[in-house]
């Protein structure tokens, strides 16, 4: 009886202090990283789990600055493009790494739109149209940032209040990114945003994975599921023809896990637009979750290092994107180089230039509504 006690006793306390573990597991810490070039201080905050995750994630532009992911080995890679420093990201403006993209992810075309009758113009920074919220996006502003708690999972919130008419777009904005991490290796980035005049919006995240590693190669032979049985096709300037064309016959269909390399070099006039020279993936997928968070939207998997994410996300597209635009001229964190394909992003999304587009789903905002999406990218390493 003495000896049952005990062993019930000892097995109670061993549960505890496993419990304590996990919660002492989740940890999260922040340091300065650096000043602008007009002196304005960035701070990063690490967040950190007991099975060797941890991401940082900088003031400067909401920036997923780094993002350690546990291999089939154990061994914890970066597993997203980045840089060392401040100064890596104020010169080296239009490669979006790991940003927080506002007010409008991806194209609007000629940089025009117009609300209740209202022409609006905004910065035209990607030839004929305006990309990423212009020249001055949400990337490139300064973010508040206080740690955030909630049960099970440890957090950063920034904060961003973008003035009415900044970049063109009409409203107050103000603007709140959750960046949180759990026990299960789920990064989960929730956003939040209200304004004071009808406007619209289309936040996402730019990171640019690369599961053996950023600066590793290529990512030809990593393994990409889409669940989308459509995609926006573009006319040559990346702008959607405002068609929802089926995947199925086309080197657009990951239906089926399919690798980036097996058919980014077709003669397809839209891989051609993508990437004149040596083709690429540079589209909107339509989602068949339809913004179901709880079903798989897209996954990827790289067969050496045994790293797998998937995708989960409130938006109804993704613009899955190759890094055509690399070509080895950047160099990244630790002096390494990211080639032509090096990466390749899900930036989850309303449609690209749905403002123009009367048949994609709306990305207005009025007043007294709130914005919110919610998207998870869930790691495993077997
Ligand atoms: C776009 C690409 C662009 C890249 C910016 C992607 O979201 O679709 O065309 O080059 O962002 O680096």
């Amino acid at each position: 009886m003495h000896r049952t006690l005990t062993l019930s006793g000892l097995r109670l306390s061993l549960m505890i202090a496993t419990l304590s573990a996990h919660a002492a597991g989740l940890t999260s810490e922040h340091s300065a990283f650096g000043t602008t070039s007009d002196g304005a201080p960035i701070e990063k905050y690490t967040l950190r789990n007991s099975h060797g995750m941890q991401a940082s994630i900088i003031t400067w532009g909401g920036v997923l600055q780094s993002l350690m992911v546990p291999d089939k080995n154990g061994k914890a890679d970066d597993v997203v493009l980045g840089f060392d420093d401040i100064q890596g990201y104020q010169a080296n403006p239009t490669v979006y790494f790991g940003a927080t993209i506002g007010r409008f992810g991806n194209r609007i075309a000629g940089g025009k739109f117009s609300l209740d009758g209202k022409q609006y113009q905004v910065p035209t920074n990607d030839g004929p149209n305006s990309l990423h919220g212009g020249s001055q996006g949400f990337d490139k502003r300064v973010w508040k940032a206080e740690a955030s708690k909630e049960k099970g999972w440890v957090g950063v919130t920034l904060t961003y209040t973008s003035p009415d008419g900044e970049m063109g777009f009409p409203g107050t904005l103000e603007t709140h990114v959750t960046y949180s991490l759990n026990e299960k290796n789920e990064l989960r980035i929730q956003y939040r945003a209200t304004t004071d005049k009808p406007t619209v919006l289309n936040l996402t995240n730019h990171s640019y994975f690369n599961l053996a590693g950023a600066g590793s190669g290529d990512v030809l032979k990593q393994v990409a599921t889409v669940y989308a049985s459509t995609y926006t096709p573009v006319n040559s300037t990346l702008i959607p023809t405002g068609e929802l064309a089926p995947v199925a016959g086309t080197p657009m269909d990951f239906l089926h896990p399919t690798a980036f390399g097996k058919n980014i070099h077709a003669d397809h006039p839209q891989l051609k637009f993508a990437e004149p020279k040596q083709g690429g993936f540079d589209f909107n997928w339509v989602l068949d979750t339809k913004g179901n968070v709880g079903k798989l939207a897209a996954e990827v998997r790289d067969p050496q290092s045994g790293r797998h994410l998937q995708l989960y996300t409130t938006e109804p597209g993704v613009q899955l994107y190759t890094g055509n635009f690399l070509d080895g001229t950047v160099k990244g964190k630790a002096g390494k180089v990211y080639p032509h394909w090096g990466a390749f992003t899900l930036e989850t999304q309303h449609y690209p230039d749905a403002p123009n587009q009367p048949n994609f789903l709306s990305t207005r905002l009025d007043p007294g509504k709130v914005y919110t999406q919610t998207t998870l990218f869930k790691f495993s390493n077997k």
